[in-house]
């Protein structure tokens, strides 16, 4: 009898200890899949760089990069860290984005001398902005060109991601 006994007890014992291994590393390696949270020091910060919300409230795109993934492509990947824009490396193309600070994109004299008809724009309000986000409209109703996508945000990740635009110098 007892033979019979002593394979499931250690059956038992085992299923216990590995499961009990498998929850000691579920929680010491729980907080490194979530190294994005609380890194940065607003939602608009985490926003711009990671395309992610700390409210859970999902953000999307409709930039297509076929293998590249769009999930890849934040704010701070085209328009760079600073947000002063510049030379961009996509799918073999080189193209060019615009310096997207909330003081640059608010005052008349954006756009560099001679590129007034490319890039020069009248000044954005902040509901130009948000427009020029979600819509990929400037304010004088001009369609923003390819690369810029469309994004679709809940309003208050859209508030929050023009705060941090305006924290940007
Ligand atoms: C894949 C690259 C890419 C990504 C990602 C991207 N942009 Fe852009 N964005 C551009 C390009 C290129 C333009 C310029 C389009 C044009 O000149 O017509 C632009 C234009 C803009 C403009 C208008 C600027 C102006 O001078 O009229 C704003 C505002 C802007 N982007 C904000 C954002 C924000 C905020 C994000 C993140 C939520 C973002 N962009 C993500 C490429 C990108």
């Amino acid at each position: 009898m007892s033979e019979k006994k002593t394979p499931w007890l250690l059956v038992i014992g085992g299923g216990v200890l590995a499961g009990l291994l498998l929850l000691a590393c579920l929680v010491i390696l729980y907080p490194l899949t979530r190294p994005i949270s609380g890194s940065y020091r607003s939602n608009g910060e985490q926003i711009y760089f990671t395309a992610t919300s700390q409210r859970g409230t999902p953000i999307t795109s409709d930039l297509r990069m076929g293998m590249m993934g769009s999930g890849a492509w934040t704010c701070a990947t085209c328009h760079g860290a600073d947000g002063r824009g510049g030379t961009v490396r996509m799918m073999m193309r080189l193209f060019e984005t615009p310096d997207i600070r909330y003081q640059t994109l608010t005052t008349s004299e954006h756009g560099e001398e001679g590129e007034e008809e490319e890039h020069g724009h009248e000044p954005y309000t902040d509901a130009d902005i948000k427009r020029a986000i979600t819509e990929g409209i400037e304010p004088d109703g001009k369609p923003l060109d390819w690369p810029m996508p469309r994004w679709t945000m809940s309003d208050e990740d859209l508030d929050d991601l023009l705060e941090f635009l305006k924290t940007l110098d």
